[in-house]
């Protein structure tokens, strides 16, 4: 591949997709096409920003013009598509921007992607990056497999859903050369502080109370995102087209059980006495349809790709707690402005 094109690289775990692209192969060009909504910064990739091999354009996945443009104008032959609307709770408040963004977006560029390849499909790839919530909630036990049938419960899994319909519909009718991936809850640095580990590092240093849906009892499979960004690398490079990777790395957490790991990590970290912060965990009203736990078995990635996760979720929590204390510009920066009214309406804390 020597032009690929990732979407939403500006966001969290797009962007340390990108950094993994372009160090790693300086002879390929990593062209990050991006919007910049309230998720998306460039500052996340300032490290990597003035890389000869590196490229960004802000464009918005619905146009289709521009993005048959850029796949032109770089003469693109493989497209990581992770632009989307991402957090479950703003679903519930708009829905309509997730439907616009991950299901017509997704159908943008594919459709884009068909016209430009229709003379070459087979040196190309449209890889899209998908969730385990597509496949809805463990409720009796069990593990999320590639072929466990969808059942999305939000209107973010739902869009989701739809967006992996239509990249299948795409292979089967069409025959683009695809692969979908899935996978679990991730975490580490650059995560926009609206989901739940750097909102809760982010609190707990400014003593503010942590806002725990229900009883806290819902389970979630924590990966770090560094590892999500390795396990993409080698699916883009190594996967079967046509082919559907689940991603996780079997680690189970009740949120409760992890927001007292996270209390009792920052404190350590911020020198304050081992749990004082646990006053601040104050039970709120449940998530509307909140899911009760994913779980995600990636037998099939590492029986046939060699790919594991790398950290412990120890190890991984750590390093992504000192990220967040030593990196306070950062979440000042992304919390000004819009997202103090969101977080006001949001927990009305
Ligand atoms: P994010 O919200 O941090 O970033 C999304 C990025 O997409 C932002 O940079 C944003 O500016 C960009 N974007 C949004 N709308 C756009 C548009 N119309 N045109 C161009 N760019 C646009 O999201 P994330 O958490 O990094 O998730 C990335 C992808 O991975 C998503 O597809 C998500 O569904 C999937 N995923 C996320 C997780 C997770 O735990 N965060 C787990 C599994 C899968
Ligand atoms: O499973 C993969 C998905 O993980 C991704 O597809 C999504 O893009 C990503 O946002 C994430 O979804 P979740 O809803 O699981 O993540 P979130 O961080 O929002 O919430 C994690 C759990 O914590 C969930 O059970 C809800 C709970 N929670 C969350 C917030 C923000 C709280 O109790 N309080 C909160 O304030």
């Amino acid at each position: 591949m020597k032009c690929i094109l990732v979407t939403g690289g500006a966001g969290f775990i797009g962007s340390h997709v990108v950094r993994l692209l372009v160090t790693k192969y300086p002879d390929a060009t990593i062209v990050n096409m991006d919007n910049l909504t309230y998720a998306g910064n460039l500052e996340n990739l300032r490290d990597v920003a003035s890389q000869p091999n590196y490229r960004f354009v802000k464009a918005d996945i619905c146009d289709y013009t521009q993005v048959k443009k850029i796949l032109t104008d770089f003469a693109i032959t493989g497209i990581i598509h992770l632009a989307a609307e991402s957090h479950v709770d703003r679903s519930i408040t708009d829905p309509f921007i997730f439907a616009r963004t991950n299901v017509i977006g997704t159908l943008t560029l594919l459709q884009a992607a068909k016209e430009h390849w229709k003379n070459d499909m087979d040196s190309s790839l449209f890889y899209h990056v998908s969730t385990d919530e597509v496949y809805g909630s463990l409720e009796n036990g069990g593990f999320f497999v590639e072929t466990t049938p969808y059942d999305p419960k939000s209107p973010y899994s739902a869009s989701k859903a739809a967006s992996d319909h239509f990249v299948r519909a795409f292979h089967n009718t069409y025959k683009l050369p695809v692969i979908i991936s899935n996978c679990s809850n991730n975490y580490g640095p650059y995560q926009f502080p609206e989901k739940l580990i750097p909102l809760f590092i982010n609190n707990i240093r400014h003593n503010r109370p942590l806002p725990v849906y229900g009883k806290g009892e819902n389970v979630r499979d924590w990966l770090f995102v560094e590892d999500h960004a390795r396990a993409i690398d080698v699916i883009f490079h190594h996967g079967r087209i046509g082919d559907t990777y689940n991603i996780g790395g079997f680690n189970e957490w009740k949120n409760i059980d992890l927001i007292r790991l996270i209390i009792k990590v920052t404190d350590r970290l911020l020198e304050r006495p081992e749990g004082v912060s646990e006053k601040l965990i104050t039970f709120i009203t449940d998530r509307a349809g909140h899911d009760l736990r994913y779980a995600i078995d990636s037998t099939k990635l590492k029986t046939e790709l060699g790919w594991t996760p790398s950290l412990q979720f120890e190890e991984g929590l750590e390093k992504t707690v000192k990220w967040y204390l030593s990196n306070q510009a950062w979440l000042d920066n992304v919390t000004s402005g819009d997202y103090q009214k969101y977080y006001e309406e949001m927990y009305k804390l």
